[in-house]
C-alpha cells in the first residue's frame, strides 16, 4: 500500500431522514405489487417519505446543523457550499442557496452539483478541489432527494424503488494521514434516456399534454440500468485502488450506492469485494439518489462500524449515466 498525503478530509457528518415510512406492504395498496416481489428484487423493505410540504432544502439544511455542530464549525464559517440534488425545490435559484439561507451560511458560496446518484462523490470532488487550490478553508457538501416528489406513483416499476432524506459531510483541508486519497469519475451522455425526466425542463416545459402523458416523472429502463450500473461501479472501484496504490484487502469498509442490493451484492462480486466489508441499509431507505451515501457513513459511525484508521472506498453510478468511486483514509 502506498501512502500518499491527501489535501482533504472529511471531518463529520449528519443525516436527516423524514419519520414517515413507507412499507412494502403499504406501497401494495397504491400499485399492483407485493413484498415478496420488491424484497426479492431491490433488498427494499421500507423507505422514508417526506410529507409534502418539506423541501428537500430542508431536509439538507437539518443534515447540514449536524455536520457543522459536531465538527464545531459555525454555519458563517462554511467557504463553500455545495447541494447535490436531482429534486430542486424550485428550478431558480440552486437549491444551495435555500440550504445556505436556511442555515445562516452567509460568507459562503452556493451553488449546485447535478450528477444524480453520483452527486455526493462529485460534490466531494469539487470541494476537493477548491479546497486545495487555497480558495477556501471549509466546504459543506449536501445531498438532499426528495425523490418522492419526482416518481411516478401509477408506474410501480419505479415508484417502489426510491425513498427521501438527505446526508452532509464538512470538508476542510487535511493535516495529517486523513482524507480523499484517490478518485475516479465517469460520465456517458449517450445513456441519458435509460434514466431521466424526459419533460419539465426548458426542452419539454410542463403542459396539458406533459402532465396527461406523465412525462415530467422519472422513467427507467431498469435493466439497462442494472447493467451498466454493475460494470461501472465494480470497474470504478479497481479503478480508484489501482490509482491510489490499495489492494482489495486494503479496504476496511465499502459504501456503495444504494440502490437496489442485487446491484450491490453483482459489484462487490465483481470487484472481488467481500460482503462483510460492504455497509447496507438499502432495506430501510430505498435509493435516495445522491444522499445515499453520506447517510450510510453517518450510520456507519454512529454504530461504530465505521472507525478512525479505516480505508473506505465510495462508489456510486446514476442517471447521465454518471458514476465514481473515492478511496478515503478516516
Ligand atoms: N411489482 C411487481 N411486479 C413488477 C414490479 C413491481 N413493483 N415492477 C415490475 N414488475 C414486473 C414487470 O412488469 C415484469 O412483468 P412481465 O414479466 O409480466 O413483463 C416483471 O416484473 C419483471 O420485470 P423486470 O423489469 O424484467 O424485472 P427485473 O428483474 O429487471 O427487476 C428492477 C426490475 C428491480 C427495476 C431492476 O431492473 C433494477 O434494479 N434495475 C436497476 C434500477 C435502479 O436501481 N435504478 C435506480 C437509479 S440508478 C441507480 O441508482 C444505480
Amino acid at each position: 500500500m502506498t501512502t500518499v498525503n491527501p489535501f482533504v478530509e472529511i471531518v463529520s457528518t449528519g443525516r436527516y431522514l423524514p419519520d414517515r415510512i413507507m412499507t412494502n406492504q403499504d406501497l401494495e395498496s397504491i400499485v399492483q405489487t407485493t413484498d415478496e416481489w420488491i424484497v426479492e428484487r431491490t433488498g427494499i423493505r421500507e423507505r422514508r417519505v417526506a410529507p409534502p410540504e418539506m423541501t428537500a432544502a430542508y431536509m439538507g439544511a437539518e443534515a447540514a446543523r449536524i455536520a457543522l455542530e459536531r465538527a464545531g464549525v459555525t454555519a458563517d464559517g462554511v467557504d463553500l457550499l455545495i447541494v447535490s440534488t436531482a429534486t430542486p425545490d424550485r428550478l431558480l435559484p440552486a437549491s444551495a442557496c435555500d440550504v445556505q439561507a436556511l442555515i445562516g451560511a452567509s460568507n459562503a458560496v452556493a451553488f449546485d452539483v447535478i450528477g444524480a446518484c453520483t452527486g455526493f462523490i462529485y460534490g466531494l470532488t469539487v470541494a476537493e478541489g477548491y479546497l486545495s487550490t487555497g480558495r477556501g478553508k471549509i466546504t459543506l457538501v449536501v445531498a438532499t432527494e426528495k425523490m418522492s416528489s419526482i416518481v411516478d406513483w401509477e408506474d410501480r416499476t419505479t415508484c417502489v424503488l426510491f425513498g427521501d432524506g438527505a446526508g452532509a459531510a464538512l470538508v476542510r483541508k487535511s493535516e495529517g494521514e486523513r482524507g480523499i486519497l484517490g478518485t475516479h469519475h465517469q460520465s456517458d451522455g449517450k445513456l441519458a434516456e435509460l434514466l431521466y425526466r424526459p419533460a419539465g425542463g426548458a426542452a419539454i416545459p410542463v403542459d396539458q399534454d406533459v402532465l396527461r402523458d406523465r412525462s415530467h416523472f422519472v422513467k427507467m429502463a431498469g435493466r439497462g440500468v442494472f447493467k451498466h450500473a454493475v460494470r461501472a461501479m465494480a470497474n470504478s472501484s479497481i479503478e480508484v485502488l489501482e490509482r491510489t496504490g490499495w489492494e482489495v484487502d486494503d479496504v476496511d469498509l465499502v459504501f456503495p450506492h444504494q440502490a437496489n442490493i442485487r446491484i450491490i451484492e453483482a459489484t462487490a462480486r465483481y470487484a472481488g469485494l467481500p460482503m462483510e466489508k460492504v455497509f447496507v441499509n438499502v432495506d430501510r431507505y430505498g435509493n435516495m439518489s445522491s444522499a445515499t451515501i453520506p447517510v450510510a457513513m453517518d450510520e456507519a459511525l454512529e454504530e461504530g462500524r465505521l472507525k478512525p484508521g479505516m480505508n473506505l472506498l465510495l462508489v456510486a453510478f446514476g442517471a447521465g449515466f454518471t458514476w465514481g468511486a473515492m478511496a478515503v483514509r478516516w
